[in-house]
Parts: structure tokens; sequence; C-alpha cells
């Protein structure tokens, strides 16, 4: 059975060095199939940070799958940030904003959904366009119903009570009514800071918190989430940093029943 370790919101810049080998070792101990990271791998973009943030996805022993955030372009370069804002991700990184990734029994599929500027004010939040919603749909059409399809998208399609604040990602929506059609079961994502998880329209979601930097959200401190199962059945498990390692928290259980998903165990308190 296939097992994921998916960690989000590195901030590579306000990194703490011992939550990070403190993750490498746990990791080590739960033997992943594939690291998730589902962006911000940067605080401000700079050369220095991408190549922290390089140099620790090159000291991965597992296979990895990366998708951007809106920090992984620079806020205060703007000509870099309206007229090359991916260059340092795909020097450093990847030349794949989207990335598409097969499994035994499961297809990955990335979405970038951090945007140079928007129609409104503030600029760190997520859109989804009618390109992308309909690029997911054609790349989940030849994957046969039995495999586990994850969607990872940085910005958040369902917010808990401490960011309600904060806006879902625009076209919220209309993608996870796609999404749903196109038989997606999981949405991976981060921004937040928060760990949930969430169903919305049969679609199971769930956020890591920001897995190693010092940009704690209220309350929430460092996370990162072990995800367990198939299209028939997921297990996800909270892991958060205690001030020495990270630990199991809470463990939640998910059934697929009649082309929805359900939570069959588990507290739900966010
Ligand atoms: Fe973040
Ligand atoms: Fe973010």
């Amino acid at each position: 059975m296939p097992r994921f370790v998916h960690i989000s919101d590195l901030h590579f810049g306000r990194e703490q060095p011992e939550v990070i080998a403190g993750w490498f070792k746990i990791t080590a101990e739960l033997q992943p199939d594939l690291i998730i990271i589902s962006g911000d791998l940067t605080q401000r973009a700079t050369d220095t940070e991408y190549l922290a943030a390089q140099q620790f996805l090159s000291q991965l022993p597992w296979p990895y799958f990366v998708i951007p955030g809106n920090h992984d372009m620079s806020a205060t370069d703007l000509a870099e940030r309206f007229f090359k804002p991916w260059k340092k991700w795909q020097h450093y990184i990847a030349p794949d904003l989207e990335p598409v990734l097969d499994l035994e029994h499961t297809r990955i599929v990335g979405v970038n959904t951090a945007r140079a500027a928007g129609f409104y004010f503030d600029w760190s939040r997520g859109q989804i366009s009618d390109q992308q919603i309909t690029a997911v749909q054609q790349k989940f059409q030849e994957t046969a119903a039995t495999r586990l399809k994850i969607v990872v998208a940085h910005h958040p399609f369902w917010l808990p009570k401490n960011s309600e604040y904060r806006d879902v990602v625009e076209r919220r929506d209309q993608a996870i009514a796609a999404f749903h059609d196109a038989g997606v079961d999981l949405i991976l994502s981060g921004h937040v800071h928060t760990a949930y998880t969430q169903i919305l329209q049969g679609v199971l979601i769930v956020h890591s918190g920001t897995s190693f930097s010092n940009r704690l959200s209220q309350g929430q401190a460092n996370s990162f989430n072990l995800i367990q199962g198939d299209h028939t059945h997921l297990t996800i498990q909270f892991m958060h940093w205690n001030g020495q390692r990270f630990q199991s928290t809470e463990q939640r259980e998910f059934q697929h029943t009649q082309g929805v998903w359900q939570q069959t165990a588990g507290l739900n308190s966010v």
C-alpha cells in the first residue's frame, strides 16, 4: 500500500535546522514511497534561499514531487515577478511547474495556483484558471478508476476557522466540481500553515502546516502528514513537532463509497 509523506511551506530563509534534522530522522523510519511538497519552498525567492531548498531536495533519499507556492516568486523585484516569475524555480528546483507522476497504483497531478498579481488586494491569494481545470481533467481522463488520483496545489480549497479571514483559491467551486467528475480523490495543499482535513463535494482535502519554518500560525506547531492507502481507503496521520521531535498527534480514516469520500474514524476538530 503506497505511503506518502506530505510536507509544505518549507520557507527556506526562515527554516529551523533542528526541525529539518528531526524530520529526516522520523522520515527514515517511516520509509515513504514518495515525498510530496505543496509549495512555498522559500521565504523571499532569493538565490540563497533557492540554493538551500535545492540542497535540501538533493539530500532526499526518497523520490519527491514538488510544486511552487506564492513565496517562490519575488515580492520585491517586480521586473522579475511580472516578466520571469518562475525563472529561479525552473533553474534551481524543476523545469516543470505542473508535473505529473505515475506510481504503481497512483497518479499525481500538480497545479500551480500562485499568481504574480490579481484583481484583488491580496496577491498571495491563489487562482486556478479554466485552462488549468480542463488540463487536470484531461490528465486524469485515461487514468483507471482503480488508481488513487491526487491533485497537489499550494492554495486552499477550504479554510479552517483560524484562517477564515483568508480566501480560498479563486474558481474553487468550478474546480472541485470538475475534479470530482474527473475522479480526483485527494487534494493536497498548504499556504495557511495549519494541518487539517475536510471533505468537499466528496473530494478529500488535506493540508500540511509549515513543516520546517518558524512562520507558525497561532497555536500551530510545525507539521507534516503521513498518508497511506488506496482509492478505497485512506489514513491521514498528522505529525507535529513537540520541540524535540515529530510525533503522531492524530489519525483520521476515510472510506470511498458510492463516489464520495467519508470520514469513518478520528476527530475532526479544526
Ligand atoms: Fe507559506
Ligand atoms: Fe503560501
